[in-house]
């Protein structure tokens, strides 16, 4: 049995909780993406004026950028229903089927991690978002036969944060748009942060702020959790939020002044030190580091080559003079 005092105290705060708090709940308090909502405003507004559902819309780029929240703030403004699902929850034909069959006529349908579909749900899913049918085949062998289900209008939003693994057929079908999110500027990154604060309840100044914005690798919900974790470390020193607890929380996280961790300066360094700078192949990367090859490429490499500290070329990685210089003032 728990104990029933400790079960009381405990309210949901923190981790999937707080992540919902934080996440924006309109279009003025989601930042930045400035393109992207002008052009989402555009495309919901023109079909709802309609009573159309509105089209196919394709989410790309780094985690924790915002792609999940757009899709929930879509939704709203449509003012319909979200189904959220993901790549690799639908296994079966029959699973994509009854998710598509039981949607109301203007849902949202969110799929999540879209580059992990397999092929064979891929073909279904062809006709559905093209011609809004549902192709399914019944019984086996000669007596199989294809029956054609109307399905209702839809709007699919897709996730993904390696667009490069969508087959061409599977990316031309979001008629609605493909958008690429950006990183964020440390500007944009305060302004996220100062509404985090008021949240959180946390008191802080500007400065503080500004000082973790620089170090989130311009990613909201890193700096969300850099913030939580002052005050965290606020809380148990018993005081403020100041200049000391934030420095001291970059230190115990091992952030250093480019908002770098251990993974990625891992990653550097063995370019740097055990292959001359490169150019070294992924998978080399990957069992040197023990980083899988998808986390080297969709979360570590897009901030670092962003930061022009990392090269992808055709032959490999490489890095950069100016990711020698950061590496020795980051020892
Ligand atoms: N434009 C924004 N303005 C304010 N906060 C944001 C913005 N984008 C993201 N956030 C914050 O960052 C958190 C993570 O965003 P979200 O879950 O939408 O990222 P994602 O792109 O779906 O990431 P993943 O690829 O890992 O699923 C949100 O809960 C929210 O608090
Ligand atoms: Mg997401």
């Amino acid at each position: 049995m728990p104990d029933k005092e400790t079960t009381k105290k405990i309210t949901r705060d923190d981790a999937s909780g707080l992540d919902r708090t934080l996440r924006p709940q309109t279009w003025e308090e989601y930042v930045g993406q400035a393109k992207i909502k002008e052009n989402l405003r555009i495309l919901l507004t023109a079909a709802k004026e309609r009573g159309h559902a509105a089209e196919h819309v394709l989410l790309y780029g780094p985690p924790g950028l915002g792609k999940t929240t757009l899709a929930n703030l879509i939704s709203k403004t449509l003012g319909t229903n979200m189904k959220i699902t993901s790549g690799p929850a639908i296994e079966r034909v029959g699973d994509l089927a009854a998710i598509l069959t039981n949607l109301s006529p203007g849902d949202v349908l969110f799929i999540d991690e879209i580059h992990r579909l397999s092929k064979s749900i891929e073909e279904v899913l062809y006709p559905a978002m093209e011609s809004g049918v549902l192709d399914i085949i019944i019984g086996k062998g000669p007596s199989a036969r294809t029956v054609q289900l109307e399905l209702p209008p839809f709007t699919m939003v897709a996730a993904t944060t390696r667009i490069s693994l969508l087959s061409s057929p599977l990316r031309s079908r979001f008629s609605g748009g493909t958008f690429r999110l950006e990183f964020y500027s440390d500007d944009e990154i305060a302004t996220i942060l100062k509404r985090s604060a008021e949240l959180l309840k946390v008191k802080t100044q500007d400065e503080l702020l500004d000082k973790i914005s620089k170090r989130c690798r311009a990613t909201p919900r890193t700096a969300n959790y850099l913030l939580k974790r002052c005050r965290d470390l606020a809380q148990l020193e018993g005081g403020e939020l100041n200049e000391e607890i934030v420095k001291k929380t970059f230190s115990l996280l091992e952030i250093d002044s480019l908002g770098l961790n251990q993974p990625d300066r891992s990653v550097l360094e063995i370019i740097a030190n055990k292959f001359n700078g490169g150019p070294v192949g992924l998978n080399t990367i990957a069992a040197a580091t023990g980083e899988e090859p998808s986390t080297i490429e969709d979360v570590i490499e897009p901030y670092l080559i962003r930061h022009g500290l990392l090269e992808r070329t055709p032959r490999g990685r490489m890095v950069s003079p100016d990711a020698y210089t950061h590496l020795q003032n980051n020892l």
